[in-house]
């Protein structure tokens, strides 16, 4: 891997992570994730973020920083915009490496340098507007961003080279190859990382729309020519699209979102999903766009990337043991802890000697805001009575979404 020179002192330094291992031990990265790091050199060289030893990512950012002639030892500063351990796992190492480099971060942040790391030494709080001059005209300043990821979390700002450096935000999974910049990559790479982007957020960022939004304003009166996240592509050619991106995904938190209808389903015996069918047949006929996801099969991450993106939902589940669907009820409480707010929403489902699903469903969406279509439940195989109901109610909810 080779460092990529963004301006002059200005390089991108990343790890791809291929691996089994799930992202934050719940998210799967089937295509990979890229741990970017930054290094900003003037008179002195600042390291902003870091990585963990994931897969041989410090061996990687070592490559990268030989590349362009530095290693580890050369930096005076290491910049930490975050403390998750994705971007410091490594801190301790680099420590040992460079006991010089005073490690700099909010104050938040320098409490889970020493809580995590257990570093009391060389630190540096900083606040929001606070600068470091490397000389040579290159100075940093810090722009506090709470909670986009966590409360900690800072963006830097290098205003010789207009390049922001923003660490999860405007992240996406997917794992870069050798090239990082948006202009280096065809249309059909970008709709990869346009899905993965949109993943990442749902998974990752989704619960923190509202303070997303904030730091976009707070940033907008820069004059920024590179985004340059901790995941995923680097933005030189157009920065405006992430952050239109991600102003999009933001603005879906709590209501409409696009005019899709998410059908989230899981069956046991074949009843509930022939009363799915039904449905989407509905859905169909109305002619709005549709996307289907059986659970337990399918992974939670896709799953809440498809109902994030949809205004409008189809639940699907039988009466598990006078309850819901075991996999369903997982699905809505992750739902709940991602802020899944203000859709439309169909639940369907067929019991067997009795029902049960209802009580417990609805005690799991009582906080989520939802407008609930009345829900629509038989015993054992769906009468062609029931079907009909089944297509109609799903006709209704397209129209509902259709005229939304
Ligand atoms: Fe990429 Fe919240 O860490």
């Amino acid at each position: 891997m080779k460092a990529q020179s963004i301006f002059e002192g200005v390089f991108c330094l990343h790890a791809d992570i291929h691996t089994a291992d799930l992202f934050e031990g719940i998210w799967p990265i089937p295509k990979g994730v890229s741990l970017n790091a930054y290094a900003v050199k003037g008179e002195k060289a600042a390291l902003i973020d870091l990585v963990r030893d994931w897969t041989g990512a410090p061996k990687q950012l070592e490559e990268c920083l030989a590349s362009v002639n530095l290693s580890f030892s050369n930096f005076d500063y290491l910049i930490l915009n975050h403390l998750e351990p994705d971007h410091t796992g490594w801190l301790r190492e680099f420590r040992e490496k460079n006991p010089n480099a005073e490690i700099i971060a909010t104050q938040k942040g320098i409490n889970l340098v020493k809580s995590f790391y257990k570093i009391e030494t060389g630190l540096r709080a900083v606040k929001d507007g606070d600068t470091l001059d490397l000389g040579g005209g290159k100075v940093l300043s810090f722009i506090e961003a709470p909670n986009v990821h966590w409360p900690e979390t800072m963006l830097t700002w290098d205003a010789s080279s207009g390049t922001l450096f923003t660490c999860d935000a405007f992240g996406s999974f997917g794992a870069l190859g050798e090239r990082v910049f948006d202009d280096e990559f065809n249309d059909d790479e970008h709709a990869f990382f346009e899905e993965e982007s949109l993943r990442y957020y749902a998974d990752i960022i989704s619960s923190f729309s509202a303070f997303v939004e904030k730091a976009i304003r707070k940033t907008e009166s820069l004059p920024v020519r590179v985004v340059a996240p901790s995941h995923g592509i680097v933005w030189r050619r157009d920065p405006g699209k992430i952050i239109g991106r991600y102003l999009k995904y933001a603005s879906w938190a709590g209501g409409p979102a696009e005019k899709n209808i998410a059908v989230i389903w899981g069956s046991m015996y074949g009843n509930t999903e022939a009363g799915v069918r039904a449905v989407v047949r509905g859905i169909e006929r109305e002619g709005v766009p549709y996307t289907m996801r059986k659970i337990p099969d399918e992974n939670i991450s896709w799953v809440l990337m498809d109902a994030y993106r949809s205004s409008a939902l189809v639940l699907a589940m039988p009466t598990y043991e006078y309850a819901m669907f075991p996999p369903m009820s997982y699905v809505l409480d992750i739902f709940r802890r991602k802020h899944i707010y203000g859709k439309k929403v169909l639940r369907i489902g067929s019991w067997g000697w009795v029902g049960g699903a209802k009580k417990d469903y609805e005690a799991a969406i009582a906080n989520l805001k939802w407008e609930s279509l009345e829900s629509c439940e038989w015993p054992g195989f769906p009468t062609e009575a029931d079907l009909k109901a089944l297509e109609e109610r799903g006709a209704e909810l397209a129209r509902l979404v259709k005229n939304g």
